[in-house]
């Protein structure tokens, strides 16, 4: 089975992004053959500085090995070091439907918000479908938002393989982990860089810790049983405590007698259990720039040589 993921070099990584997908490329390594990546062609679509675009994709590569991708059992590149990959997006946008592109929630959503659309913005669930479909994926592990952007990967595979009477794209399985499928910010609201409700992996810790203190909690008294339902603190705290301690845990919220800001002691003392290992690996890996480019050189080795196959049957099914 190929397993395969991208995370894009757009900003800062935070929990949403841990327990939503790099949690899960950690555990599925070892079920399969492992490729991930960083989408650094994805994040020219927001990112608008050379300076920051580097700076970006290389601390989301260091994030990535910090977090456990361990580069023995899987494949870690750069989008970009695989040339390909703009090849076959053009291939394959000569037969996707304009309707459907109009139709995705990402897009729909930036332009809803004012944000002025391009070319890059509409047509990048095309540079996404080739992402999975010039390797043969099998799954695709992803947090809920990225559902559709399978789905369509797997209709322009079966468009494509119809018009040209030919098996070039096998079609992949989106794999989302319902129990954690939407982390929710401090405000209660989904997680995200954009809305400013993050708690960082790896940024200032004075900062986080001042974000859990300020999770987003109601006026329900110390003594008294707290609500589970609609609950910011209740549902982080779900997310980050051990297996082992949350049933304790769970009873005491349920029982009442101690305050939110307990809670968010908790919260907190769940973080640094988690975090302090992939932070100073973090630092470490930093420290050391020339290791982490020869990893992703190397990734991007195996990962062209996984891509030949696809990339041949493609280019002979449309006649170049
Ligand atoms: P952001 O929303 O902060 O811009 P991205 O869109 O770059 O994050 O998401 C990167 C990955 O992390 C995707 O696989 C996405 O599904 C996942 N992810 C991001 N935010 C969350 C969240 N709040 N809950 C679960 N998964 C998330
Ligand atoms: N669009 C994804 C995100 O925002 C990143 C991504 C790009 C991706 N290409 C991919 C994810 C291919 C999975 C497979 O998170």
């Amino acid at each position: 089975m190929r397993i395969l993921s991208g995370v894009q070099s757009s900003g800062t990584l935070h929990i949403g992004n841990y327990y939503g997908a790099l949690k899960q490329f950690v555990d599925l390594q070892n079920q399969g053959e492992a490729l991930y990546f960083i989408a650094n062609l994805h994040a020219l679509t927001t990112v608008r500085d050379a300076a920051l675009a580097r700076k970006l994709t290389f601390e989301t590569a260091v994030a990535f090995l910090a977090l456990g991708v361990d580069p023995k059992r899987s494949v870690l590149f750069r989008q970009s070091d695989v040339p390909e990959i703009t090849e076959a997006f053009w291939v394959l946008g000569t037969v996707v439907p304009m309707a459907h592109l109009e139709r995705a929630h990402s897009f729909k959503d930036k332009v809803a918000k004012g944000i002025a659309p391009d070319f890059g913005l509409f047509a990048y669930p095309v540079l996404m479908a080739v992402d999975i479909l010039l390797y043969d994926s099998d799954k695709v592990p992803v947090g809920k938002d990225q559902k559709q952007h399978i789905e369509f990967a797997r209709d322009w595979a079966t468009v494509f393989n119809t018009t040209y009477q030919s098996q070039v794209f096998k079609l992949p399985e989106p794999q989302i982990q319902e129990a954690t499928a939407v982390i929710p910010g401090i405000d209660g609201e989904k997680m995200s860089k954009s809305y400013n409700n993050t708690i960082d992996l790896f940024g200032d810790l004075k900062a986080i810790e001042k974000r859990i203190k300020s999770v987003k909690t109601d006026s329900t008294p110390p003594e008294a049983p707290k609500p589970t339902e609609n609950n910011a603190l209740y549902q982080l705290l779900k997310i980050m405590a051990p297996p082992s301690e949350w049933a304790a845990l769970d009873q005491s919220w349920r029982a009442g007698g101690q305050g939110y800001g307990h809670f968010k002691g908790k919260l907190l003392e769940h973080y640094h259990a988690t975090f302090d290992g992939p932070r100073q690996r973090y630092q470490e890996l930093v420290a050391d720039p020339a290791e982490v480019e020869r990893i992703l050189k190397d990734g991007a080795d195996r990962a062209r040589n996984i891509a030949a196959p696809v990339v041949s049957r493609l280019r002979k099914a449309v006649g170049l």
